[in-house]
């Protein structure tokens, strides 16, 4: 692990994880926590999203999905899976965690802490 990935929350928990131009369009970045990756996407209106990087399907790394407005379709068998909420696009089933994301003056802030609504935990 390497300085830039340290983990250090600030007194509430929220993790700086860079700037909005940090993520490619329609890419994602991974950040490593002790409880596991954690993809953060950026797609094509400059939204963000954190959701587990682990596909409900068979675990795929969602990272390396391909962005579509508000979805990620996952590398391996090619699930689409909600940004918004981490559940897995019908008739497929399953979701993803779901972690809280927000943006200050550019600079994405994650919480290591997921939403309530889905069972992977
Ligand atoms: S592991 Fe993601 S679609 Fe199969």
């Amino acid at each position: 692990m390497n300085h830039a990935e340290k983990i250090m929350t600030d007194a509430s928990g929220w993790l700086e994880v860079g700037r909005i131009e940090d993520i490619p369009p329609l890419g994602a970045r991974v950040v490593r926590t002790p409880d596991g990756d954690i993809a953060v996407f950026r797609n094509a209106e400059d939204e963000i999203f954190a959701l587990r990087d682990k596909c409900p399907h068979k675990g795929g790394p969602l990272s390396q999905g391909i962005v579509h407005g508000r979805r990620v379709a996952c590398p391996l068998h090619d699930w689409k899976i909600h940004l918004d909420s981490g559940e897995a696009v019908a008739p497929d089933e399953g979701c993803a965690a779901r972690y809280p994301v927000r943006v200050e003056d550019g600079f994405i802030r994650l919480s290591l802490t997921p939403d309530e609504g889905c069972a992977d935990r």
